[in-house]
């Protein structure tokens, strides 16, 4: 991988055993590979459950992974120890043996202490309500992540960083003795976006900032992240249930389904040139403002429940729900794979199968 890469996940996992049930329980992230520019935001979207949050956590090891591994800046900060396929050191390429077949390489356990990355990698949480410690004011919930990481040396500087943050999340230096339910929703979003900037971070995951919020107040929340990022220079993972929020502020976006990616491309490209039927459904369904090309778009309405990540269908996810699904499709689970240049998929469609 490049040095513009900031984070890069392979083949993670994560699996929430359940209490009298044999098994690997919720199998909530499975095999997500992935990587994040500096400088970009990478939008994820999939419906409710589908382990967007899961995903989030675990990349900032909130959880911990049950298997895959996690690079921050070119340093491996969690590897399961898994077989996984050796990569060219020039290129970064999979290694293949004259069948074609990927060649595997036993890697070592590795899961770092992840007190210096904390203040790296920080989360805006998706309920800001549920997120901040009523007990606490303002300041008090500001202070404690300045406190937590001693970067201020002063009770005066620590106050003038907490003025700072709340001016610039739109709030202002009164704010800070008061309690968070005296705050409106977006308000409350904006103390919980001053409590991860308060640590000087360069990755955020941004957990469905806006859609615990009033749809007036949206924009101004997406906004003023996006300000944020210009001027501080900010990487983003920013998480959302449909690709109307995401599609405009992110470079990149994934798309998740029960658990696993199903594809990665470029906003646009990705909008324009949608390759997994799953992205397809979700792309039928977003709003378009032009008559014209609405009525020409075909609404597809998938049929069927989302299935239970505790037990999932075999081979490809999607099967039990797509309307292009074959024999193929039951067995054996579909490779993510590049198509086409930065465009990724999990599709046996595309293999032509
Ligand atoms: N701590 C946990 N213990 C057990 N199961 C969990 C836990 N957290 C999440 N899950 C399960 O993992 C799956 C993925 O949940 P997750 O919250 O990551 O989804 P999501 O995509 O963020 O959904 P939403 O859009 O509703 O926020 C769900 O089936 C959920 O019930
Ligand atoms: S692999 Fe098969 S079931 Fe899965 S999305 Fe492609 S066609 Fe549909
Ligand atoms: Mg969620």
């Amino acid at each position: 991988m490049n040095n513009d890469v900031l984070l890069e996940v392979q083949n993670l996992k994560k699996y929430f055993p359940v209490k009298g049930v044999k098994g690997p329980g919720v199998q909530a992230v499975e095999n997500v590979s992935l990587f994040i520019k500096k400088g970009e935001t990478l939008g994820i979207v999939g419906e409710s459950g589908c382990g967007k949050t899961t995903l989030g956590r675990t990349i900032l090891r909130l959880y911990e992974p049950t298997a895959g591994r996690i690079i921050y800046n070119g340093k491996v900060i969690f590897d399961g120890g898994e077989s996984i396929p050796k990569l060219d050191k020039e290129s970064g390429e999979p290694i293949v043996d004259k069948n074609g077949a990927p060649v595997m390489t036993t890697s070592k356990k590795i899961a770092v202490d992840m007190k210096p990355y904390r203040r790296k990698m920080q989360i805006i949480f998706q309920d800001p309500s549920a997120s901040l410690d009523p007990r606490m004011t303002v300041g008090e919930i500001v202070g404690e992540a300045i406190d937590i990481h001693n970067l201020a040396s002063s009770k005066a500087q620590r106050d003038e960083m907490i003025k700072g943050l709340l001016n610039e999340v739109g709030l202002n230096s009164e704010h800070a003795n008061r309690f968070p339910h005296e705050f409106s929703g977006g308000q409350q979003q904006r103390v919980g976006i001053a409590r991860a900037l308060a640590v000087k971070p360069e990755f955020i995951v941004c957990d469905e900032p806006i859609s615990a919020l009033d749809v007036s107040i949206q924009s101004q929340i997406v906004n003023m992240l996006e300000d944020m990022q210009n001027e501080l220079g900010l990487t983003y993972m920013f998480i959302a249930h449909d690709l109307s929020v995401v599609r405009h502020i992110s470079n990149r976006i994934g798309v998740m389904y029960l658990g696993s990616l199903v594809e990665l491309g470029e906003s646009y490209e990705l909008n324009r040139n949608p390759i997994h039927p799953y992205t397809k459904t979700l792309l039928s369904a977003v709003p378009v403002p032009d008559p014209q090309v609405s009525r020409a778009r075909q609404r597809i309405v998938l049929e069927g429940d989302i299935p239970s990540p505790m037990n999932p269908p075999t081979g490809c996810r999607f099967h039990t729900r797509c309307p292009y699904a074959k024999e193929i499709c039951r067995e054996q689970t579909p490779v993510f794979k590049e198509y086409e240049k930065d465009h990724w998929a999990a599709c046996h469609l595309l293999e032509g199968n």
